[in-house]
């Protein structure tokens, strides 16, 4: 799955946007229900609908969490499922008969059923011989149905047939979604744990089955699933067809798909270069929109091609299917065979889309299948290990398009797009292990975030490092064939690398190495100082921004002590020796050659570490820096940049560095550096805000980026993507940070865009300029002009436009006028459910709107928790998101006392941790740094 990334002072969004379940109903009538203490519940518990929702109930849930667990002695062999989807009434019904394999002798059957799904019966069967039957049988809280049988049933095989009915309704399980010509489609959103509000199944990743899958769709609609279609039959008397798929490979019940729509679609032949048949890529759009789907097309076919040639192993499927659905709650989700989008993550119009929308589709287009393989075909055993899955897609990401369109340059966008901000959430006491046990739903769902993601992604990418680029790619080969169709843990990834390590590194354990990364929390920053004849001398310590904190240091095995591969380089060149520090060495030596004048560790920023020097070896970096060294890449300057800011924050170095090494960047002219940079005066600008070092800041960036900004054109040019980069944030740095031409330069461009549209002479304005008017030309908008942008964002029918326009609508300085948006939004016939939650984080991000989200989201919790339930990870990730600048005493208190108002935080517990611990430590960086950085804009201005 691709998750939300909310970069959102950047409308490059990586990958996707936001957001949330589905509106599911709060029920009070919960005094009758009685909680069973037994395993599984023995389904003696009826539950009307959604009633569990109640956070009452959930307490006592999260209390008896191995409830959540299916016992292992049934399993599921094959799954014969037929669904009815009814569109009219928005409720569904299916029969599915299972077929299982007792492996040890049981008296109970377990299978996860969410409560919302009525079972209308049931039968299990011996043969023809019915064992036990009932009409009477509803699933229990842990989402968990019973069976009991008189008898034990021995070894051997039996069926189970269910007969069941349920809504579609929500954004997860089955669900339908209405389009804006006024007609409806159906589709499905299984991961994590939302397969069982579709039908009764084992539903977890270790229980790999077969599905032969049936839908049954009105006249005039395509029916999808992951299979190809064998039949379609005719029922005339309801004037519905049933079409039947192909009997599924072996697959895990989050990954199974079903939709129903009227979209077209475009197709082509992927060439399998002898690995495999070859088969059919296509991608479904809503009707009028296939002109959009032709870069989808363009990405997934190359991709595709791609990873056969890199797993040298067969695209499992018949056939691929790719679809954008409109109302999607997460950027998109790998079922096999059929990958379903968000819009905004698929749909690019060459006439509207800038650069960034389409690396962020190809990005997400390549994560995705990445995991047709890793993922689909090998799966995680147990979602402890989802950053298997989900790490090791966000790292073929960079390998994929840069292997597909090299110019974009994507392993240097890497530090930027995924590492960078990951060393920020890391670096407190609130992350939590790559490798962490999960058991509730909650717990399971909260777990698709940065560091599964990014951190996973990082520290594969450090392993490649070590490994090597054809030793790794031979690994991951040889894993997938060894174990396709099965499941496994990180060990078994790690033992297909092994053989390739030991060739260069017989010494060396790597089970050992990654250990020390993936099972214990955050990671190291490494201290270099002088050491004796021209040696450096390297120690470790765990890095958190809060250099005072505390911590049991004996919570873990490896005590915060990381088996770190060091890589350095000096003016001489890059050294090709890996220097390994074990984690149980106090200290490593690196010998200089002679005429080594200065040193960098960590080249580019391959290790997942930081590394503090000495002031003097700072201030010789910084001269290189300056001087433009040819050693020094580009993603050693960014990682530079990225450093130095974290380790002033944590007091490893004065801020003085930190500020003093960013005057090189009068003469940096690369991307990544800028985009880099860009993200720490965003930081401290929001830091700065109420201050006097506020406007020293503008000031200061004004001056950094006025060399390159007078290089840059407000007209359209014909460039190299990667400079369409640059120039996109040199102009919104501009506008940012209010220099005055580039400001008046918008507000023009703005008000003739808004004065033209809909007239005959309108000229569109260049894709890669509109985020960037849209939104400082809104700043100091009117309420008339937001009421005509408010209109415009009504009727636009593309996506990707529309988002551009909710980010412009929460610009204004004007309070009311955010207000009003807010009000606004939370009609879903304005703002999709699944958009909801942006808005409400666009309109935090503007200090206008900070206090009013605030009151807001406290009075309106219940409201909030109702719609979105508390399982959604997006509405709690809301909550550090929206908090993210705050940084008094009063706000801390807010905080705290909300929280211990709705003590149930659901899938949003480590975030609301997290965001007591920014504040936190926003609290701190003022007291300790504010002064420093204040005084140095002054000294610097004043000696310009
Ligand atoms: C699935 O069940 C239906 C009846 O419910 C039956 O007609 C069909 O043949 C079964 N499919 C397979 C592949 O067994
Ligand atoms: C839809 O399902 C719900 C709950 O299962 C039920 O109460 C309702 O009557 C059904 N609606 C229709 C139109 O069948
Ligand atoms: C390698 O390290 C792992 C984890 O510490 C350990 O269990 C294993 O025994 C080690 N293997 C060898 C050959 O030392
Ligand atoms: C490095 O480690 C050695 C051996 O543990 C120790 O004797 C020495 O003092 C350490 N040096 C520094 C600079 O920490
Ligand atoms: C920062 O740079 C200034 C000017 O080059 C220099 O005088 C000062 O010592 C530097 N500060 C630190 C802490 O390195
Ligand atoms: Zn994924």
């Amino acid at each position: 799955m691709v998750k939300t990334n909310r970069n959102l002072y950047k409308w490059s969004c990586n990958n996707k946007a936001a957001v949330c379940l589905g509106v599911l109903c709060l029920c009070f009538f919960i005094t009758t229900v009685v909680l069973s203490t037994k395993p599984c519940g023995e389904g003696k518990i009826q539950l009307k609908p959604d009633m569990w929702k109640h956070t009452a109930l959930r307490s006592e849930l999260v209390r008896a969490k191995k409830k959540f667990r299916l016992p292992k002695n049934v399993v599921p062999e094959n799954y014969n499922l037929t669904l009815w989807p009814q569109l009219a009434s928005n409720n569904f019904t299916g029969l599915v008969k299972i077929h299982v394999k007792v492996v040890k002798p049981t008296k109970d059957i377990y299978i996860h059923a969410a409560p919302s799904l009525r079972i209308n019966s049931f039968i299990l069967k011996d043969g023809l011989k019915t064992i036990e039957k009932s009409t009477n049988i509803a699933p229990n809280e842990s989402e968990v149905l019973s069976i009991n049988v008189k008898h034990q049933l021995t070894q051997g095989k039996y069926t189970i047939t269910l007969d069941f009915s349920g809504a579609l309704n929500g954004l997860v399980g089955f669900y339908t979604s209405k389009l804006k010509n006024g007609r409806t489609m159906v589709a499905s959103k299984f991961e994590p744990t939302y397969a069982r509000q579709a039908f009764p199944c084992f539903d977890e990743p270790e229980f790999k089955a077969t599905f032969d899958i049936a839908l049954v769709k009105p006249k005039g609609y395509t029916a999808l699933s992951n299979m190809n279609e064998i039949s379609s039959v005719h029922d005339s008397k309801t004037n519905t067809d049933v079409v039947s798929f192909a009997r599924s490979v072996p697959m895990s019940t989050y990954l199974a798909c079903f939709v129903l729509c009227e979209f077209d679609f475009k197709e082509t032949e992927i060439n399998t270069n002898g690995i495999g048949d070859p088969f059919t890529l296509r991608s479904y759009a809503r009707k009028g929109e296939t002109q959009k789907i032709d870069f989808a097309q363009s990405i997934g076919q190359r991709a595709t091609e791609f990873y056969i040639k890199y797993y040298e192993v067969p695209f499992p499927l018949p056939k691929l299917d790719m679809i954008a659905i409109p109302e999607y709650q997460s950027g998109a989700t790998e079922h096999w065979g059929l990958i379903t989008y968000r819009e905004t993550s698929f749909l690019i119009d060459d006439a509207t889309a800038s650069t960034q929308n389409r690396i962020s589709v190809a990005n997400t287009i390549v994560h995705e299948l990445a995991h047709m393989w890793f993922g689909n075909l090998v799966t995680m055993k147990w979602w402890d290990d989802l950053w298997l899955n989900e790490g090791f897609a966000t790292y073929m990401q960079v390998k994929a398009l840069d292997a597909i369109e090299p110019s974009w340059t994507m392993l240097d966008q890497f530090l930027t797009k995924t590492m960078h901000s990951v060393l920020v959430s890391d670096a407190k006491l609130a992350s939590h292990a790559i490798v962490q046990t999960v058991e509730t739903p909650d717990e399971i769902t909260a777990i698709f975030d940065a560091i599964s993601y990014n951190k996973g992604s990082s520290v594969l990418r450090m392993l490649e490092g070590f490994v090597g680029e054809e030793n790794f790619r031979r690994g991951v080969s040889d894993y997938l064939k060894r174990y396709k169709y099965g499941n496994t843990v990180t060990q078994d990834l790690l033992a297909s690398l092994e053989p390739y390590f030991k060739k260069d590194h017989p010494d060396l354990n790597l089970t050992l190495i990654m250990d020390t990364w993936t099972r214990q929390t955050g990671y190291p920053v490494l201290a270099v100082t002088p050491g004796d004849a021209h040696t450096l001398v390297v120690s470790q310590a765990r890095f958190l921004l809060d250099r005072s904190a505390t911590y049991n240091t004996r919570d873990n095995q490896f005590q915060y002590r990381w088996f770190v591969p060091i890589t350095y380089k000096t003016n001489q060149g890059t050294s090709k020796r890996i220097v390994w520090f074990p984690n149980e060495e106090s200290n490593v030596t690196i010998t200089l050659s002679p005429g080594d004048t200065w040193c960098k560790l960590n080249n580019n920023q391959v290790g997942y570490y930081r590394v503090s020097y000495t002031e003097e070896m700072w201030g010789q970096l910084i001269q290189q820096l300056k001087g433009k060294s040819e050693q020094l890449t580009l993603s050693d300057r960014a990682h530079l940049i990225n450093d130095v800011f974290a380790l002033a924050t944590a007091e490893y170095v004065s801020y003085e560095v930190a500020m003093n090494l960013t005057t090189y960047l009068t003469v940096e002219e690369d991307y990544v550096p800028w985009d880099t940079a860009d993200t720490e005066f965003v930081k401290l600008a929001s830091r700065l805000e109420n201050s006097l070092g506020g406007e020293g800041l503008r000031k200061y960036v004004q001056h950094l980026i006025t060399p390159l900004y007078k290089k840059q054109s407000w007209d359209q040019t014909d460039i190299p993507v990667i400079q369409k980069l640059l120039r996109v944030r040199i102009l919104s740095l501009a506008a940012r940070f209010e220099l005055p031409q580039a400001q008046s330069k918008v507000r023009e461009l703005f008000l003739s865009w808004l004065d033209s549209r809909g007239t005959a002479g309108a000229k569109d304005m260049e894709p890669d300029l509109r985020s960037i008017v849209y939104f400082y030309g809104m700043k100091s908008a009117s309420q008339a002009e937001w009421d005509k942008v408010w209109q415009l964002f009504l009727e636009e029918r593309d996506p990707q436009e529309q988002q551009k326009l909710r980010h412009a609508l929460s610009a204004p300085a004007n309070t009311n006028i955010l207000r009003k948006y807010l009000t606004l939004a939370w009609d879903q016939n304005n703002v999709r459910t699944s958009d909801y939650l942006i808005v409400v984080q666009y309109i935090a991000n503007n200090p206008s709107g900070r206090a009013l989200i605030w009151d807001e989201i406290r009075a309106k919790w219940p409201e909030y928790v109702k719609r979105f339930s508390l399982n959604s990870r997006y509405l709690g990730n809301l909550i550090p998101g929206i908090s993210s600048t705050f940084d008094t005493e009063v706000k801390l208190q807010e905080m705290e006392s909300f929280f211990s108002q709705y003590p149930e935080a659901g899938a949003g517990e480590a975030a609301r941790r997290r965001a007591l611990e920014t504040l936190r430590g926003n609290i701190r960086w003022r007291e300790t740094h504010e002064p420093t950085v204040t005084q140095w804009l002054n000294d610097y201005l004043t000696n310009l």
